[in-house]
Order: C-alpha cells, then structure tokens, then sequence
C-alpha cells in the first residue's frame, strides 16, 4: 500500500517545481508515509570500515538533507547511511530561485542553490534529538562571506565531532565562489592539516576517532589528482569522496537546460565520475577506502563504481526519478549481481576494474 503510494506520488512530484518537489519530499518523510522497508542487509552488503558497520554500502548523498530534518526516515528507506549537509556556521539562504533545474529526458539535474542550509546550531540540535543509531555522517561546509573558509571546517569539526559518524569535508560545490580553489594543492594542504588537528584535539579530549573523507569534483586534470592524493595519504585522511557535480553539460538534450549555471548530476556524470574515480583509486594506498557518487541508479551504476574502487556508494538524483523504492531495487540487484560474477562480498570486488576504468576517456 505505502509502496504504490509512493510509486503514484513520483510522477505528482515531478510536475512540480524542483525545490518544490523537495520540499514536499522532506515533508512526506517526517509524516512517515513512505515505503520503509527497514535495514537491508546480508552477508555479501555488510561493508565494516574503523568503528562503524554498515548494512550495506549504499547511503543518501549529501544535499538532499541539508539540514538534518529527516536522516533517520531516509535510513528506514533501506539505504546504509545517510549524509547531512552541507552545513555552514552561519545559516545561509543561497542563491535567488529558481536554482534546481530538472533535464527528465536524461535523468538530469542542474542546481545552484549555493549551501542552503539552517546552519550549525540548528543542525546540532536536531541531531542531538535523535533517538536511532543508523550511521549519519556530517557533510561541512563554509559560508559564502567567510575570510577563513579553512576556519569554517574546523568549526563544523568541533560543533559535530561527538554526534558525526564520520565528516565529509566539501571542498567540491561548484556554487560557492572559490571554494573549488581549496583543492589547489597549497591552501588543500593547509585545510587538511587544520582538520585533522581539529579533529584530534576532539579525540584528545576523549570524544571518538571521527573518520574524515574529503569530497571532490570531477572536474580535474591528473595533475590535480596527484596534488590531492598526495595531500590526502601525507596528512593521513580517512578516506576520499568522487564526486560533486560537474561543469561539463555531456549529456543533456535540451539547450535551454544546459544553459543554466550550476552543478550537473545524474545519469550523465556517471561516466565522468567514474573514470575519476578510478584514476583516484590508482593514486591512494589500497587500504584507503572510497565513497563513489555520481549517477548512481541501478544495480549495474552500483556495480560498477564499486569495481572502478569505490567500497561505500552514494546517490541523489536517480531517486528523484526513481523514488525510494530505488533504494531496495538497487541493493537487491547488487545482491545478485554480486553473487552472479562470483564475488563473496561488496569488499572482494572493489577496485576490480579500477584500470579498465581509469583508462577510459572522460566523455563516454
Ligand atoms: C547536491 N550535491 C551536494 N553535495 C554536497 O557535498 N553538498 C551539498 O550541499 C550538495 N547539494 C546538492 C543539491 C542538489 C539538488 C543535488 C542534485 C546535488 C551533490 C550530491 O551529493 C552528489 O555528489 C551529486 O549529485 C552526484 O550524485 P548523483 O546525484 O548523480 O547521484
């Protein structure tokens, strides 16, 4: 019954405005009337990384929950983990509207929202209610005014450190001017260093070990891929997140979509992302687990970026044309195909393909 609901609101929601969509989304999840299937899980989707075991490798990417309003419906969804945020210190309003622009016939998105979110305070107070013990990682992020964007990390560091299953450090929105630039081999250095003195500082003051995965664009030479593994294995990261949305418009029909500026998701960046993310895998010691975003949207996208090397996975758009039913369809088809290509478990086939894959062109 909540299933078909559910499969007759998706079409409703996207008549409408794409922030509109979202927000009656994130409506719909604190009432509760969505499918809820629970935790999916099984021996071949256990994936267990530091502390933290996760039922199985799929988790809700950044953006989607800004402000941590509904992280433990979305986990009740079946997905693995879910991740909050961005977050800023200060809460910040983004860019003018319309700013989420839909391209259906790709299965598309282009937004500039610009880190919309309620900022620290609001988030922490949120979290802190929580009752459930599913894995809720905190993406951080920094205001648009800020002078000291490496300042803003760190405080997103302190504030969540004891109510973060991990930290994503954002460096890789294409929507707040210059914080790509953090990726640059020098100021990404300095952040790095900063952060995880922050988070040791926490640590030594008894709080947990947080791990602390920085996120990337797909926008970058090989060059930039050596400065930033090398600042990433040298300042001994957690883990490494590919990717944001792209600059490129590959992929998109419709001209007037293209035109608009902004981040590109879904089934058009998987190819780019993925390439990415092997060329990465190549580049950071084999221990050093990977999240793959970008496109993700059925078992097969799933599969794929866990051989191109990515243990964890995430997604966002293919569940604004999917629904969350996606969520339980694509575990399920991993499950099979997992078990098809002989493989025991989400770990045995990271990276499988990683050369096959980091050797492909960009564009598909
Ligand atoms: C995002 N994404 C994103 N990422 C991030 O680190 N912080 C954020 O606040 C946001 N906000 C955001 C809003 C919207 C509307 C979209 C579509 C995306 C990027 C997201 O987490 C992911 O990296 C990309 O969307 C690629 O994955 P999919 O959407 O192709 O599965």
């Amino acid at each position: 019954m909540l299933r078909s609901l559910a499969s007759l609101a998706q079409p409703f929601l996207l008549r409408l405005d794409a922030e509109r969509a979202h927000e009656l989304a994130i409506e719909a999840l604190k009432t509760g009337l969505h499918p809820r299937p629970g935790t999916i899980t099984g021996p071949a989707l256990q994936v267990s990384l530091w502390d933290l075991d996760f039922p199985n490798p799929l988790g809700m990417a950044a953006g989607f929950d800004k402000s941590a309003e509904v992280p433990d419906a979305l986990l009740s969804t079946g997905f693995g983990f879910v991740e909050v945020g961005t977050v800023t210190p200060k809460p910040q309003d983004g860019n003018p509207r319309p700013r989420v622009f839909r391209a259906p016939q790709d299965n598309a998105v282009i937004n500039r929202l610009g880190f919309n979110n309620q900022g620290h305070a609001a988030v922490r107070a949120r979290l802190m209610r929580r009752r459930q013990t599913g894995i809720v990682g905190v993406n951080v992020g920094a205001n648009k005014t800020s002078t000291d964007k490496a300042a803003d990390y760190v405080a997103g560091i302190e504030t969540f450190s004891d109510l973060a299953s991990f930290f994503t450090i954002n460096i890789s929105s294409p929507n707040t001017p210059g914080l790509r630039d953090l990726q640059h081999a020098e100021q990404l250095d300095d952040l790095l260093v900063r952060c995880v003195a922050a988070r040791d500082a926490q640590q030594d003051k008894g709080l947990r070990r947080v791990p602390l995965f920085l996120k990337i664009a797909p926008d970058l030479e090989d060059t930039d891929l050596d400065d930033i593994a090398q600042a990433v294995t040298g300042r001994s990261l957690d883990g490494v997140i590919v990717s944001n949305t792209t600059l490129s418009r590959n992929g998109i029909t419709d001209p007037a979509i293209a035109a608009q500026a902004g981040g590109l998701s879904g089934k058009p960046l998987f190819h780019r992302a993925t390439v990415m993310l092997a060329r990465m895998r190549q580049r950071l010691p084999a221990d050093m687990p990977m999240i793959g975003i970008g496109g993700v949207e059925s078992a097969d996208t799933a599969f794929e970026k866990i051989r191109a090397g990515a243990t964890l996975l995430e997604l966002y758009t293919g569940l604004i044309y999917g629904g969350v039913d996606l969520v339980e369809t694509v575990l399920t088809g991993l499950t099979q195909r997992l078990e098809r290509e002989g493989f025991a478990s989400v770990t045995d086939a990271v990276g499988t393909g990683m050369d096959d894959w980091a050797a492909r062109n960009l564009s598909p």
